[in-house]
């Protein structure tokens, strides 16, 4: 393993003159950003760096391989979700689980409800649809500084093995112990009761990226064309795959996405960069006592407060960890860091912009609780004090590299992101209570795919259902037979517009079927709206081949040749 400094020479030599900076700026040594530590047991290596980026955006790790753990922390909106902010699927109802009622909270997509076979389930607030997260994301960019992780703490410094539960590492280690968290959760990335094993077969039999629409070049280079056990072979040694070394390659590559080259750290090191209304900004941050909690460089006390977005009851927070009714409602502080990039705010990401947070802390926050934090008050700022302070919770704060994507914030374009993803379109036949059965398709057609899956929804429970998918439509009548697929179902659930079911698919592996498209819908048999069959909409989808292969097919090397790459790996 070669060290990590000649994966990203131009970072080290940027830390180098960092602390060089630090020895001619005493005063504010303390202050400067210097890289996360990395527990002990668990050195930063380039290919555990490399193996952790893979993972981290390998949207087939997740039982629908829709998801990856990138899908919900995108570098340049600052490593969370863009997707929560005013998009109808990605509002969770809330504590009261009613939607459009003051608390519900902006969250992340994750996965359909679905079970061990592949099959989905309705899910009692979001049907067949992306569950969403009951919480806003916490940014992944700088979380190597943090003892704890989660807006409540719950991710701690121990990492335990997942499955034996022993200690893989001692202190320091609430990366790894998060990185194994989502995973296995069925509304992140699983389905309901994942297993270790069932995420480790999922590696063994896929490869790497397959369904990333683009990667970077140095990734792709360093992968060329290997198995997931070739690439832990080389990060860790042996090609096993284990829960444990799966957490600590993630943890290992988040540890580098730290930022220290806003211009708010060039003011650290004492460089006089910031504009007047920004210095004035910072001036009403310190008399607003902000940078109480949100102190030091990293712009947080990594401590847990109550400071009036919700109820606390509403979220619990802290408590739940530690069942001490001090902590009702405590949340961790966030790093303000890279702030601009991260709308929408706050645990529940109630509020939409900079200037909606500050007008929040100018009013003394929104509800009362005995273990509010008394800083948290009326501030009476004047206009020209508030349009400081926003001008200096934005550009001072923000890291270019960050918002620019550039290494080592640089990554694949997902599959979600891609016009691979099934669409539907034209029109169907209603059956009972006027309904056109729904049809929803989100898994990839990925050649060989061994479980793509279609479901219907918003159909008669009990009816029988019958999905076919071949080369052209397949009409409004029911056919006789289809080329993809041809799979009847007996739908679950009981009345009008409550019936649902799936079918999981075997896509071929032959290299033929890709460059076609194809058609598929859903005949329910259902005559209460006078006819004899409902029909939903028509799907349509091209199979594709694996990001390595379709490479290969372009550059016109031989399957398995990678000679070439490996000579270009940086
Ligand atoms: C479906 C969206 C989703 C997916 C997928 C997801 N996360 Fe998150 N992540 C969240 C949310 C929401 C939170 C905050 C949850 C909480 O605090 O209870 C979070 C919190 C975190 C944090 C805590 C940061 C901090 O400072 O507290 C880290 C680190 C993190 N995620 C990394 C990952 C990794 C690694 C993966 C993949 C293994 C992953 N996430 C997958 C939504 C997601
Ligand atoms: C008592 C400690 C404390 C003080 C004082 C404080 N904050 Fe906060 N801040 C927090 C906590 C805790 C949260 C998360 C609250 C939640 O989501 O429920 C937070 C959230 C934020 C957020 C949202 C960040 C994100 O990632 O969602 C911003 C922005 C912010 N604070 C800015 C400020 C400013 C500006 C001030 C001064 C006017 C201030 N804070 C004062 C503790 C504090």
């Amino acid at each position: 393993m070669t060290s990590v400094s000649t994966f990203f020479p131009k970072l080290w030599l940027s830390i180098v003159v960092l602390i060089t900076a630090l020895a001619l700026a005493p005063a504010v040594a303390s202050a400067q950003l210097l890289p996360p530590v990395a527990p002990a047991g668990n050195p930063v290596t380039e290919s555990k760096v490399r193996l952790g980026k893979v993972l981290f955006w390998d949207e087939q790790v997740s039982s629908t391989r829709t998801v990856s753990c990138g899908t919900c922390h995108i570098p340049t909106t600052g490593g969370d979700d863009p997707r929560s902010a005013d998009n109808p699927a990605a509002v969770h109802p809330g504590p009261d689980e009613i939607f459009a009622s003051g608390d519900d909270i902006l969250g992340s997509p994750g996965v359909p409800a679905s079970d061990d076979s592949g099959l989905y389930l309705l899910s009692t607030h979001f049907g067949l649809r992306d569950q969403v997260t009951a919480r806003r994301t916490v940014s992944t960019i700088n979380a190597g500084y943090s003892p704890t992780l989660f807006w409540d703490g719950r991710a701690g410094e121990q990492f335990l093995d997942p499955v034996t539960l022993e200690v893989v590492l001692n202190s320091g280690a609430a990366l790894e112990s998060q990185a194994v968290g989502p995973i296995v959760n069925d509304v992140e990335m699983g389905h309901l009761d994942r297993s270790w094993s069932d995420v480790i077969s999922r590696l063994e039999m896929s490869t790497p990226l397959a369904v990333a629409a683009d990667a970077p070049t140095a990734l792709l280079n360093w992968i060329a064309g290997r198995t997931y056990g070739d690439l832990f072979e080389e990060a860790f040694g042996t090609p096993e795959i284990s829960p444990a070394r799966i957490g600590m390659a993630i943890a290992t590559y988040e540890r580098l996405l730290f930022t220290n080259q806003a211009p708010f750290d060039e003011f650290l090191l004492g460089a006089d960069v910031l504009t007047p209304e920004e210095l004035a900004g910072r001036g009403v941050f310190t008399a607003s006592s902000c940078d109480r909690c949100h102190s030091l460089a990293i712009m947080t006390d990594h401590l847990f407060h109550y400071t009036g977005v919700r109820p606390p009851t509403d979220d619990v927070g802290r408590f739940e960890v530690t069942g001490d009714a001090d902590d009702m409602g405590r949340m961790r502080t966030p790093s303000l860091r890279n702030l601009e990039l991260r709308a929408p705010y706050m645990h529940n990401g109630q509020l939409a912009s900079i200037e909606e947070v500050v007008d929040f802390y100018n009013r003394g926050g929104d509800f009362d609780a005995p273990n509010k934090d008394s800083r948290v008050r009326e501030l009476f700022l004047t206009m020209e004090e508030r349009s400081n302070l926003i001008a200096f919770l934005g550009r001072p704060l923000t890291d270019p590299r960050l918002a620019a994507g550039q290494p080592p914030f640089d990554r694949p374009t997902l599959y979600t992101e891609s016009a691979r993803v099934p669409t539907v379109e034209g029109s169907g036949v209603a059956g009972s209570g006027g309904l056109v059965p729904e049809v929803v398709a989100v898994e990839p057609p990925l050649l060989g795919n061994p479980s793509f899956t279609v479901a219907v929804g918003g159909a008669l429970g009990g009816a029988n259902a019958l999905l076919v998918i071949d080369g052209t439509d397949p009409g409004l009548v029911t056919p006789s037979d289809g080329e993809l697929a041809f799979e009847s179902v007996v739908l679950q659930g009981v009345g009008v517009g409550q019936g649902f079911g799936s079918v999981s698919l075997a896509l071929p592996t032959d290299a033929s079927f890709i460059g076609r498209q194809w058609f598929g819908r859903w005949y329910v048999e259902d005559a209460g709206n006078g006819g004899t069959t409902a029909v939903s909409k028509l799907l349509r989808f091209g199979m594709f081949a694996s990001l390595s292969q379709n490479l290969l097919m372009v550059d016109g090397f031989e399957s398995g040749d990678t000679s070439e790459w490996s000579a270009s790996v940086p």
